[in-house]
């Protein structure tokens, strides 16, 4: 425990290592001494950036670590290395009153539970994969199956199940925390060492961004996504059919019973799943069965950072804008909450009281050629940036 605070500790002062040299040629032997302090007083609050901790303890021992990213205008985000999880978002209202906006636990065991993906980091393959299977250069390849006889969000142990390295940073009214996973050859039934990074970066102009890249050596397929459940009105405090969404996507794709993509991109426009103008996300839902949970194919196309959603909570006046350099959203109403998860400050998670905007390619692209191609082969890298801007209104 203590070596993992000094662990912590240590690569806190890593990012501010460059900026203690210059300090150190320029400054005066006085000034030089106190910075020697920090370094002897490493779990001291160091910068008001970046604080870091231990969070829990893994069953087989190992410690889980938590950052906090804090910006100028007092946004927080709190992120542990086990899954790459968000476990808080702290936003202002029109007040400036701030409400953690993310759904979550208070307790690392809850985490390593955790059935619903509340606030991780899902891959290598986001969303499902028909039977767990597709093939590949003529090969054929079988996952792990977790859903049903699909596969769902990376299967039994994905990278919502994995401890990260993590690795803090500054930079010009920024903060943030690099994390990095080698999901090895055959994990869950990929083919390749897949080398994946994700940074999640606070900016002090109240961006919260995600970048996602991976390398591998064998060609794969890949779809990593971030699984936050939002309510704007502040986790727990009811539920999310009043928000306001706009969703710059005219078409979607739609699914069988066991919720894998048929293969058509059928229009949306003037039916239950229209959000082109802003609309509340209760007007329409009992047309649509079971809720919507589904990949909205935006206008973008994908490839370049665009707005694809805009999410307005009328009683706190925030707003949560979604930009994303993919080519699809799964926009999912937490249809499969029932009241059965005590979250955070005994908080109880009923139907439809979070929502998740999922920044990904289409489901079961390995088996629909038509689809955008999720194939990474060695030598190309897989890159993905999704960015959430907050403001009110
Ligand atoms: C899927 C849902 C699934 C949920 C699990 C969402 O991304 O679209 O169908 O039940 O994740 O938490």
């Amino acid at each position: 425990m203590v070596e993992e605070k000094m662990k912590i500790a240590l690569r806190l002062l890593s990012s501010s290592v460059t900026i203690l040299l210059i300090t150190g040629l320029i400054c005066s032997c006085k000034q030089q001494s106190s910075e020697r302090k920090k370094l002897e007083d490493p779990m001291k609050k160091i910068d008001k950036r970046i604080q870091g901790e231990v969070f829990g303890r893994m069953p087989d021992g190992r410690d889980v670590e938590l950052y906090t990213l804090v910006n100028a205008d007092g946004l927080r985000a709190r992120i542990i290395t086990y899954g790459a999880i968000v476990v808080s978002l702290e936003v202002p209202d029109r007040y400036g009153k701030l409400a953690d906006i993310t759904l979550g636990y208070d307790r690392l065991e809850e985490y390593v539970m955790n059935p619903s993906y509340l606030g991780a980091i899902v891959g290598r393959y986001a969303n499902r994969i028909g039977k767990g299977r597709f093939i590949l250069n003529g090969v054929e390849y079988q996952l792990a199956t977790n859903n049903g006889e699909n596969h769902l969000h990376g299967g039994i142990k994905g990278f919502n199940k994995v401890i990260w390295d993590a690795e803090p940073f500054e930079q010009d009214q920024a903060a943030g925390l690099k994390l990095s996973y080698l999901s090895k050859d055959g994990e869950e039934g990929y083919p390749g060492n897949l080398s994946c990074m994700v940074t999640y970066t606070l900016f002090d102009n109240n961006e919260f961004e995600i970048n996602y890249s991976a390398k591998s050596d064998k060609p794969t397929p890949i779809n990593m996504t971030h699984h936050s459940y939002f309510n704007l009105a502040g986790q727990g405090n009811g539920d999310i059919l009043g928000h306001e969404l706009t969703l710059h996507a005219d078409k979607y794709t739609p699914v069988d019973e066991g919720l894998i993509p048929t293969g058509e991109i059928r229009n949306l426009r003037n039916s239950p799943m229209d959000f082109m103008s802003p609309k509340t996300i209760g007007a329409d839902i009992d047309q649509v069965k079971g809720g919507y949970d589904h990949n909205y194919v935006l206008a973008s196309g994908g490839g370049t950072l665009a707005l694809a959603a805009r999410v307005y909570e009328p009683s706190t006046g925030r707003v949560m804008e979604v930009h994303t350099s993919e080519p699809g959203i799964q926009f999912y109403t937490g249809n499969f909450l029932d009241g059965s998860i005590t979250g955070k400050s005994g908080k109880v998670y009923h139907k439809h009281t979070g929502f998740c905007l999922e920044t990904q390619h289409f489901p079961d692209s390995p088996n629909k050629p038509q689809f955008p191609s999720v194939i990474l082969n060695p030598g190309e890298t897989y890159s993905h940036k999704t960015v959430h801007k907050f403001y009110t209104r």
